[in-house]
């Protein structure tokens, strides 16, 4: 951190500090709390998550950014954290589903899915809610998606019709098949909330 207690991410050639040949020391802001981590560069954000901060509710499924499983929020933009390489993300902040909730209470999305019953084994539910939680935010800064009607495409608020939630949660796979309860929490938690992600 710099001494002034600067901005978090560093600008310059010596960000992220290089500790070898194969390792940095880089900064990331996990759920509002500041980790300093020397890392191989070859370490994912999905492994840097889970086997040095401890932080495993993003799944490892395919490892290839094909299932969704690894979904976190990076600066607020959900990410395939899989195919992220940590030594890139120096000073970025990460929100994963253990940081979705304000203390005792849970996100809106964690609370549709339970209300829907929106999982079965439960291993993609993390990926889901972190990337429904970056549809809300897409949604309601008028990011179109592909089913966005040309009338949408003026940079208002995308309505959340199921077509919609469908179409922004494809790349989250669900192996129970669990899709009609998933679009439906998505649907309860668009309704319900103002202020949508994080
Ligand atoms: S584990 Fe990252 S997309 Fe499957
Ligand atoms: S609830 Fe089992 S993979 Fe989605």
């Amino acid at each position: 951190m710099p001494p002034d207690g600067g901005p978090d991410r560093p600008d310059g050639p010596e960000a992220p500090r290089p500790v070898d040949g194969r390792r940095s020391e880089l900064v990331l802001t996990v759920n509002g709390t500041r980790h300093t981590l020397v890392l191989d560069h070859r370490t994912t954000l999905l492994d840097a998550l889970r086997e040095h901060l401890g932080l495993t509710g993003a799944k490892k499924g395919c490892d290839h950014g094909q299932c969704g499983a690894c979904t976190v929020l990076v600066d607020g933009r959900r990410e395939n954290s899989c195919l992220l390489l940590a030594v890139a993300h120096d000073g970025r902040a990460v929100t994963t589903i253990e940081g979705l909730a304000d203390g005792e209470r849970l996100h809106p999305l964690q609370e549709a899915f339970l209300e829907r019953d929106a999982f079965q084994c439960g291993f993609c539910t993390p990926g889901q809610i972190c990337s429904a939680a970056g549809v809300l935010a897409e949604a309601a800064a008028g990011f179109p998606s592909y089913v966005t009607g040309e009338t949408s495409r003026s940079g208002a608020p995308v309505p959340l019709t199921p077509e919609e939630i469908r179409e922004r949660m494809s790349g989250n796979i669900c192996r129970c098949g669990a899709y009609p309860r998933i679009t439906e929490a998505v649907a309860d938690a668009a309704a319900g909330t103002e202020v949508a992600g994080p």
